[in-house]
């Protein structure tokens, strides 16, 4: 067995917004249709056309922020396509399988942002730069947002919804480098600058997402790893027209989906823990790159696990789904992959600005996953809400000395944690592959609760046989000493342990 120890310091590093727990749903695979949006009275019990046991799952979650409609799909969304009476809309081509597969548009905007109202989700929307027009975009705003009597306002008022959504978030196109339109850095400036003055002009408040890109993309995609420099240089003083910088991150090279090894899964947490990294380079970037006042936060709109089995591309030695359904298996280990994002996530709350999972229901490392009847809670989901204690908390340091594990040299075990009025909470990753650890935390307060996340094995996954194998469990914690406690967290684990805390305790 293995000690560690966890020492949580007293001075914040920043607010964890609750934009950084955010999601992305896709039309994509069966995320949209079939995960989410099974149409009103159908063979699944469902609210207004969406499946009832997901938008109860994602609700408990919580799901505070949800990005719509891709990805790759929306620099094809007309968003014309998707509103008016269910039967006169086209039907149209969509990506969900490649070529070949429809999309009847029965999920358009009044449904996405009704989800959004079911769920207690900000909405964020992606906008088609790719094959649409800034007249459309423009319109797409004045759609959702506009307060003033015109016709479309009244269109929208007919279409059932009088008043405006108020939409603060809209992204100017996605991964504009490839599947976006393959612009060079300069080019997607100059377009840049061009629809987001315009944008200001029907909706001065309209917080704008510019492209960005992740400078360690795979050599073989020849991909500019100087993309956001050029992209913010070229913007020159119209840089403050940007609000975040978006790029992605997906962590695909932990092998197979299930049957990984020791090295595999520290491999996967190895990429998920150079995360923050890719993010601390960008906020550099963005700082040298940008003289104004005018912060420019990043948007970790795309990020988790995407396994091989899942994807054409990429590093994994295992036969690739052909069709690729974008689904895949979730296991433990994706679900402390995760946290480890999140640790990261915690320390960089003042760059970054806004992350999203994805994908929400049954596409890449998705929270809820359907099958027939069976709606499952994934490893994964049950991270996430794990970290509730978090959301919207102040982020505090932590110092955590354990000793090394793994062929990558790293501490086996890392912590995060937070405080609220009244509460503190850490949340704590037994990343040994085999190794329990007794840690002694140092914090504040009273412990009030402690639940743990494990399984026999990292493999494990939830599935309709065994819905539960991966589930929250209760955690006994030795509490004797106020301010301080001692827990035993098996291998391949996650614990939260919340303290209660007075005015005292903060001081
Ligand atoms: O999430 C799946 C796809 O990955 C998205 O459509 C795209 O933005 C990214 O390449």
């Amino acid at each position: 067995m293995a000690e560690a120890s966890v020492i949580v310091e007293g001075h914040p590093i920043g607010t964890i917004s609750p934009r950084l727990y955010g999601h992305f749903a896709e039309h994509l695979g069966t995320c949209c249709y079939g995960g989410l949006w099974v149409g009103a009275g159908g063979p699944f019990a469902d609210v207004e056309g969406f499946r009832a046991d997901v938008v109860a799952a994602l609700h408990d979650l919580p799901v505070p922020l949800l990005r719509w409609p891709g990805g790759c799909y929306a620099d094809h969304y007309h968003w014309r396509d998707g509103i008016g009476a269910p039967a006169s809309r086209p039907v149209t081509l969509g990506m969900s399988l490649g070529i070949g597969s429809s999309d009847s548009n029965a999920l358009g905007t009044h449904e996405f942002l009704r989800l959004c109202e079911l769920l207690g989700a900000e909405a964020y929307l992606a906008a088609n730069v790719g094959t649409g027009s800034l007249q459309e975009l423009c319109d797409w705003i004045q759609y959702v947002n506009g307060t003033v009597d015109t016709s479309l306002t009244r269109e929208r008022a007919a279409n059932g919804r009088p008043n405006p959504w108020g939409v603060r978030l809209w992204g100017i196109g996605n991964e504009s480098w490839d599947c976006g339109g393959r612009y060079d850095p300069v080019a997607y400036a100059l377009e840049y600058r061009r629809w987001a003055t315009m944008i200001r002009h029907v909706d001065p408040g309209a917080e704008l997402v510019a492209v960005g890109l992740e400078d360690d993309s795979l050599p073989e995609s020849n991909l500019d790893p100087e993309w956001n420099a050029k992209l913010l240089g070229a913007l020159g003083p119209a840089v403050d027209l940007v609000d975040h910088l978006s790029i992605h991150r997906y962590w695909i090279r932990g092998g197979p989906e299930v049957d990984f090894g020791e090295r595999d899964y520290y491999a996967l947490l190895e990429e998920a823990d150079g995360t923050e990294r890719l993010i601390e380079r960008t906020a550099r970037t963005i700082a040298a790159m940008t003289k104004t006042s005018h912060p420019i936060g990043i948007a970790l709109d795309e990020w988790g696990v995407w396994h091989p089995e899942a994807r054409t591309w990429g590093p994994g030695n295992v036969e690739r789904r052909q069709p690729p359904t974008f689904e895949q298996a979730n296991t433990l280990r994706d679900a402390l992959a995760a946290g480890i994002a999140f640790e990261g996530f915690h320390r960089q709350c003042r760059s970054l600005t806004m992350a999203n999972l994805a994908q929400v229901v049954n596409v890449l490392q998705a929270v809820v996953v359907t099958d027939g009847s069976a709606c499952m809670k994934t490893p994964t989901y049950h991270a996430l809400s794990m970290h509730r204690p978090h959301i919207g908390a102040e982020a505090l340091p932590v110092v955590v000395a354990a000793e090394q594990a793994g062929p990558f040299a790293r501490p086996g075990l890392s912590a995060t944690a937070s405080r609220r009025p009244g509460s503190l909470a850490v949340t704590v990753i037994n990343r040994e592959y085999e190794r329990t650890v007794t840690v002694n935390i140092r914090a504040t307060g009273r412990v009030s609760s402690s639940t743990l996340l494990t399984a026999d094995s990292p493999n494990a996954v939830n599935d309709p046989t065994n819905p539960e194998r991966v589930s929250p469990r209760r955690l006994t914690v030795d509490d004797t000493h106020l301010g301080r406690c001692t827990v035993q967290i098996p291998a391949h684990s996650m614990a939260t342990i919340e303290f209660s805390t007075t005015a005292a305790d903060r001081d």
